[in-house]
């Protein structure tokens, strides 16, 4: 990953302030980044700003001699391995899916002859007009990867689809894209992840300390290496993997009638901290009874996915669980094992990593033994998960 070069076009928009934490990411990864900064999005961050955090000059404009003398337009096009475009607005995808070169930015894009990742930020009316529906399905078609933007509220004082996705999940995909291969191709995988919520009543639920990241990452890596992911998702606020079809759960049981739809599989990672027990949902909010008794839930067992699918006829070839402990690890995670008939148990110690956080140590319990890994990035677990999924359905 060191060598990777990106050249990163911020054109004008308020997210372009985004930018710079982007870069930071960028720098931090390993990779280095030259800018190309729009005359749009001048008015929001300096070239100043994008030279101090990328440590190289900033280009802006077509016709400066210096800038052509020291590189030119063409060679600049042409040096990065990825171009990224973030934010990259209703304008800059309006004259990519035209092929207009009518400056620095514009021209880039033509003359490039690298792969180019868009991020769009613009107002939602921007995003959900049909001109731009039609430039973004000309874009794809023309092999340009572009990101979903989130839905949130807007600097407008409008909400939906059209945020800047968090400089995180563009590292996420600008990591997708440099490990992208087709080994897994001709494969669907099955993903679940994140808590499931049981509710209580109309207004509340039970829940558990999942984040989801882990599934999302393994997702997006298996993604990567040209599989056909399908994700079901409990509740999260997570972007969606590049590449990945998500389906959206809340409880256990609509997260197994998910699995079960999503079948035949070569392959299931059930990373999901499923609900163990379910309560009986009252139509009504529970209310206080004023003399201080507390209100009875009555427990029910969910359906065990994992178990359920590793047993049933339509069981994918591999079969992958995982457990989170914070005792014997190893042991309860090979009892696990057995009693699920799951083919590999990842297991982590929650005691250590608590769940939610950025990293994870993980040992990997198959027929063969126990194979521990060292503490990693959740993304460097999900790419070694994957690239061992591949060569097991190889
Ligand atoms: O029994 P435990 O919850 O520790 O097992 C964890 C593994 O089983 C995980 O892979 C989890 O996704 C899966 N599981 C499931 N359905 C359940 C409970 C756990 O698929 N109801």
């Amino acid at each position: 990953m060191t060598a990777k070069r990106i050249l990163l076009i911020v054109g004008g928009g308020i997210a372009a302030y985004k930018a710079c934490e982007l870069i930071r990411l960028i720098r931090k990864a390993g990779m280095s980044v030259r800018c190309v900064l729009t005359e749009g999005g001048a008015h929001f961050v300096t070239p100043m700003t994008l030279a101090a955090l990328s440590e190289q000059p900033v280009h802006t404009s077509l016709f400066d001699l210096k800038d052509e003398a020291e590189m030119g337009h063409i060679q600049l096009s042409r040096q990065a391995d990825l171009v990224v475009i973030a934010p990259a607005t209703a304008d800059l995808l309006a004259k990519m899916a035209a092929g207009i070169s009518d400056s620095l930015a514009t021209t880039l894009l033509l003359a490039t002859d690298k792969p180019v990742l868009a991020v769009p930020a613009m107002n939602v009316r921007m995003w959900q007009h049909a001109a731009t529906r039609r430039n973004v399905t000309q874009l794809r078609a023309d092999g340009v990867t572009i990101l979903e933007p989130d839905e949130g509220p807007m600097a407008c004082g409008e909400y939906g689809p059209g945020r800047l996705p968090a400089p995180e999940a563009i590292m996420v995909a600008i990591h997708a894209h440099f490990s992208r291969s087709d080994v897994l191709a001709g494969r669907h995988i099955l993903v679940t992840a994140g808590p499931t919520h049981e509710p209580i009543d109309p207004v509340r639920y039970l829940a558990n300390r999942s984040s989801g990241k882990q599934g999302f990452a393994i997702a997006g890596a298996l993604a990567a290496l040209g599989a056909r992911v399908t994700l079901v998702a409990g509740p999260v606020v997570l972007p969606t993997p590049p590449g990945v079809t998500r389906v959206d759960v809340e409880t256990a049981r609509e997260m197994a009638a998910a699995v079960d739809a999503a079948l035949p599989a070569d392959a299931a990672v059930m990373v999901a901290a499923v609900a163990d027990w379910r309560t009986e949902i009252s139509a009504e909010k529970i209310k206080k009874t004023g003399d201080g008794t507390p209100p009875t839930l009555a427990f029910t067992e969910n359906p065990d996915i994992l178990a359920t699918l590793a047993a049933s006829p339509a069981r994918p070839r591999l079969v992958i669980g995982f457990a989170a402990e914070t005792e014997k690890l190893i042991e309860h995670a090979t009892a696990k094992r057995a009693r699920k008939r799951a083919d590999w148990i990842v297991a982590n110690d929650v005691s250590i990593d608590l769940m939610g956080g950025e990293t994870n140590s993980v040992h990997i319990v198959t027929a063969d033994g126990v194979e521990s890994w060292e503490t990693l990035p959740k993304q460097a677990v999900a790419d070694r998960l994957a690239a061992r999924i591949a060569q097991a359905l190889a």
